[in-house]
């Protein structure tokens, strides 16, 4: 775990420079030389906290503190692919020199990325690959994202139920290739050791789905044979975990996430989740922006980013790939408040006082 935190800052650290160097050049989305850089940052819905809650601050003030003069147009798509097609658009017609783009559905927006890179625009795809010739890609391995929740989920199984494991699969949107790739990194972990009684893809990764899915579930497999929960991301186990309680489920079997939001990190001190996957925002946030800050003043992004991706429908292009961290009770403190995502006052409300002296959170 601290290798991979390590591995992020080692990752990182080949940036500030190369970005200096690049707002010195020759600024070759402003050939004028008069007015700002534009930079448009299409955020996919409202729906799942990270993105307003950590990815769009941290973004526009990596980008603030690297180009001062740069101004940020930002836009969410509330979930709705026809409103985000709609927002590429725009920022083409008004011509911006760089998109930071999350797609909501990676297939329907790659016309967009065609028209934007026609119009000599980089779109840079920022946590999800997007289809189509985009210029810089940065995200968390996604199948490690699974493996971790795997993991999790038969350790905390082990002790439980004894070769009779059955678990409940809610996966993410199929039209976000993350999911795909989560869904394989967890089957590559649990296949063959657990039975899956059911599995789901959640639209929109809506947590009220999880939730009726959940209840369905519930009621097909019985409320004693659900030993765990795979859930993609906090807002599922969220779903998930009160179609759990309103079913009276007692003790409620262990639950994975990821995103490692407030509620989910409550939960897991309070004992109703067992974890969730912490993908450290700043550094993800920090590589977007020096990707779109770079790309906006018309320099080559390989000197940003030592990876690679080849995303369908376009031609290989710089990367940056991050390392995610597993967190359950026993390493909040030395993950998400050592990092300062939350205090631990911010978790610790008055209704988790004695769960967080117990986990050792004060
Ligand atoms: C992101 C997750 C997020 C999910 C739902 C995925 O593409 O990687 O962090 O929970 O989308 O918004």
């Amino acid at each position: 775990m601290r290798a991979g935190i390590r591995h992020v800052v080692l990752t990182l650290g080949v940036i500030p420079m190369a970005v200096a160097l690049a707002a010195c050049g020759s600024g070759g989305g402003d050939p004028d030389g008069q007015s700002a850089p534009r930079i448009g940052l299409l955020l996919p819905d409202a729906t799942t906290a990270r993105w307003e809650a950590q990815d769009r601050p941290l973004l526009e003030k990596k980008i603030r503190q690297l180009c001062a003069d740069c101004v940020v147009e930002h836009a969410n798509a509330k979930n709705d692919v026809a409103i985000q097609q709609e927002q590429m658009d725009s920022m083409i017609t008004k011509g911006v020199d760089a998109i930071v783009l999350v797609a909501v559905d990676a297939r329907s927006l790659a016309n967009e990325v065609r028209d934007a890179a026609q119009a000599d625009i980089p779109v840079i795809a920022y946590d999800r690959l997007a289809e189509g010739p985009i210029s810089g890609f940065v995200s968390f391995d996604g199948q490690e994202v699974g493996r971790l929740q795997g993991r999790a989920l038969l350790r905390a199984m082990r002790d439980d139920s004894a070769g009779k494991r059955q678990i409940v699969m809610m996966n993410g949107d199929p039209s976000d290739p993350n999911a795909a790739q989560f869904k394989k990194g967890a089957l590559s972990v649990l296949a063959g050791r657990v039975k899956i009684g059911k599995a789901y893809d959640t639209l929109q990764w809506r947590p009220e789905t999880a939730n009726m899915n959940m209840s369905g579930a519930l009621s097909a497999l019985g409320v004693a044979n659900i030993h765990g929960v795979y859930a993609a991301n906090d807002g599922l186990a969220a779903g998930s975990i009160s179609a759990l309680k309103a079913n009276k489920v007692d003790p409620l079997p262990p639950v994975t996430g990821q995103d490692a939001e407030l509620g989910a990190v409550q939960r897991i001190v309070g004992g109703e989740q067992y974890m969730t996957v912490y993908k450290p925002f700043g550094p993800e946030a920090s590589a977007g922006a020096t990707m779109a800050v770079t790309a906006a003043h018309g320099a080559a992004l390989d000197r940003v980013a030592k990876d690679t991706v080849r995303p369908t429908g376009g031609k290989q292009v710089p990367a940056v790939m991050l390392t995610p961290v597993s967190v359950t009770v026993g390493n909040i403190k030395d993950t998400l408040v050592k990092d300062g995502v939350y205090t631990v006052g911010q978790i610790c409300v008055p209704r988790l006082a004695s769960a967080c002296s117990k986990a050792g959170l004060t």
